[in-house]
Parts: structure tokens; sequence; C-alpha cells
């Protein structure tokens, strides 16, 4: 009996998964790292901009962290985490150190532009000092949208339902640094996506969320407890209600997870009065703890990564 529970409660503790976002999606997917850093080995993210960086305001978040980085106050960025941390509001920051983060944004990017993601480059360099950990995409011709190897619309592109062609398997380059070696990809099995109800998680309507996310969950990870779990995150103006299900399908995240035992969650906002672009909550419209470990979505999140829907893993 005390084994079974030293092998269940070890089995626990040691579970890891990773993130990924675009523009809002990106932010809070770096959010969610930065607050979860000891469970959240990895994070993929294309037009981010840094951790608290609206410090709590709207405003903010539509003019410093996105086009006017120069008003961007890295230093108190920093301190506000290392604060956070020791008051345990969030994972100690020794634990950035050991994740990797794979970071694009691309050339076309207007709406969040390289001087605003170089700044999230420079605030995880500030954490993890080893340049292998960090890898950087600032070389495409994209505009603000989640770059496809072959789906969407031009890669130049800044428009709805924000996926662009631009002949550059992110999926592929970012799991791969994220996760290592991967097994090639295959077709992605349409049964194997599926709705769940987020409000077994979260009271969704407090959180911002819809009561629909959806899951890629290949077959054999039902029952496997050593499926990896991704989480990645759409962007404003992107959700399901928006743009259907384009970014769930043409991510090409799919197509990897099919073969690589990975299983990719799609969180879901909504929309509303005062988020009407169904962004994730990057400057606090859910609450002053929004970038805490009890932020309302940071909360929701976490308990979907650690016990994902459907999924029937002993522990
Ligand atoms: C915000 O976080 C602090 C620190 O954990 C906590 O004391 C407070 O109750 C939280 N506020 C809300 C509204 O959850």
């Amino acid at each position: 009996m005390v084994i079974l529970f030293l092998l269940l409660s070890s089995a626990y503790g040691s579970f890891n998964y990773t993130v990924s976002g675009f523009g809002s999606g990106a932010t809070f997917a770096h959010q969610l790292h930065i607050a979860h850093s000891a469970t959240i080995i990895g994070a993929g993210l294309v037009a981010p901009s840094p951790y608290y960086c609206a410090m709590g305001s709207k405003v903010r978040s539509e003019t410093a962290c996105r086009v006017n980085s120069y008003l961007i106050n890295y230093e108190s960025m920093i301190t506000y985490t290392i604060n956070s941390a020791s008051s345990d509001y969030i994972d100690d920051i020794t634990n950035i150190a050991n994740d990797r983060v794979f970071i694009l944004s691309g050339l076309y990017d207007n709406s969040v532009p390289q001087s605003t993601v170089s700044m999230t480059l420079q605030y995880y360099q500030y954490f993890i000092h080893n340049s292998y950990k960090i890898n950087t995409v600032f070389n495409l011709f994209s505009g603000h949208g989640w770059v496809t190897y072959n789906s969407g619309g031009p890669c130049w592109a800044t428009s709805p339902p924000f996926i662009n062609n631009c002949g550059y398997d992110l999926a592929y380059n970012m799991l791969s640094f994220l996760l290592g070696n991967l097994t090639p990809k295959t077709i992605q099995n349409p049964s194997n996506l599926r709705s769940f109800d987020q409000s077994d998680y979260v009271d969704v309507w407090q959180a911002g969320l819809s009561t629909r996310g959806f899951i890629y969950l290949p077959q054999y990870c039902i029952s496997t407890i050593e499926c990896f779990v991704h989480v990645a995150f759409h962007g404003c103006g992107q959700n399901y209600d928006m743009v259907g299900d384009v970014f769930i399908k043409e991510s090409g995240l799919n197509e990897w997870a099919e073969t690589n035992d990975v299983i990719v969650i799609y969180p879901q906002t909504i929309a509303t009065t005062q988020n009407p672009g169904g962004c994730w909550d990057i400057w606090g419209y859910t609450g002053t703890n929004y970038t805490y470990q009890n932020g309302l979505q940071i909360a929701a999140i976490h308990s979907m990564a650690l016990k994902p829907p459907y999924v029937n893993w002993s522990n």
C-alpha cells in the first residue's frame, strides 16, 4: 500500500507538459509557463509580448505590449516576476532555466513587431543562461499569424483566420525543439479531434472561457500514461466562435501529435463586451491575479493539462 502510494505520487509529481500559442495566445502561453515553470518544460511562442507587460492595464496591452515597445518596462517585469515567485504566487524562477523556449516573429508583423518580441526574448535570457535552450526564428516574411508549411493565406498577410502559409513547418520545428527527435508526421485522423466541456474545469463565465474546448487525442493516448500533453492557444480573433475549427485543424500540430505520443489541447475563449476579440487574459479582465497560479485562466488550463478530458490515466 505504501509502495503503491509512493509510485503514484512520484508519477504525478514528475508530470510535465509543453505549451504554444499565437499573439495573445503566445503571451498567455508564456505567462502560464512562468507561473508553472516547474511543470511546463517548454514554450513555443509566435508573436509574444513579455510577462506582466500590460501591468493590469488593457490600454498598455494594446500600446506598449504591441507597437510601442519603447514603453515596455523591462526591469519592472523582471522584479515583478522575482517578487511573485518569492511570495509563492508562481513557481520558483530557477525552474525557468531548465526549460526550452522557441520564439517566432515575422518580419512583416506590424501588430506585435519584432521590437516587442525581442523584449520577450530578453526577458527569457535573464532567466535562461544556456543559449541552446532558446531558439529564435526572426527571418520569415510573415505577417501577424500562426505559421504553417502549406495551409492558410499568404505568408505576409495579417488577416483572419491568421493562419499563414510560409512553407515553414512551425509545428515540426517547434515540437522537435521542445520535445526532441520526432517520428515523421502522418495525416490527422478526424475522429481523434473531439470537443470537451471546459466547465468541467472552471466556472467558464467567470474565467472568460467558452463551454467548448477541443482536443486532438490519438487513440493510444486514452489509456497510456506516456503521452505528452501540449496545450496550444489561439490568438485574438481566432477562437472557435470567430474562425471555426481553422486553427484547431490547420495548426500543423495534429499531424505530428498522431505519430509522436502527443495530445494537443486547444482551449477556447469567449468574446465578451470587455474582451470583444476573445483574447486570452494578458491584461487582467478576469481579475488582478491573472498572472498568478490562482489566476482563473491559468488555474483552469493547468488543471486541463494535468487531467485531460477523456483520458483514463490511473493516477
Ligand atoms: C489573489 O492572490 C492572493 C495571493 O494568493 C490571494 O490572497 C487572493 O485571495 C487572490 N484574490 C482573488 C480574487 O482570488
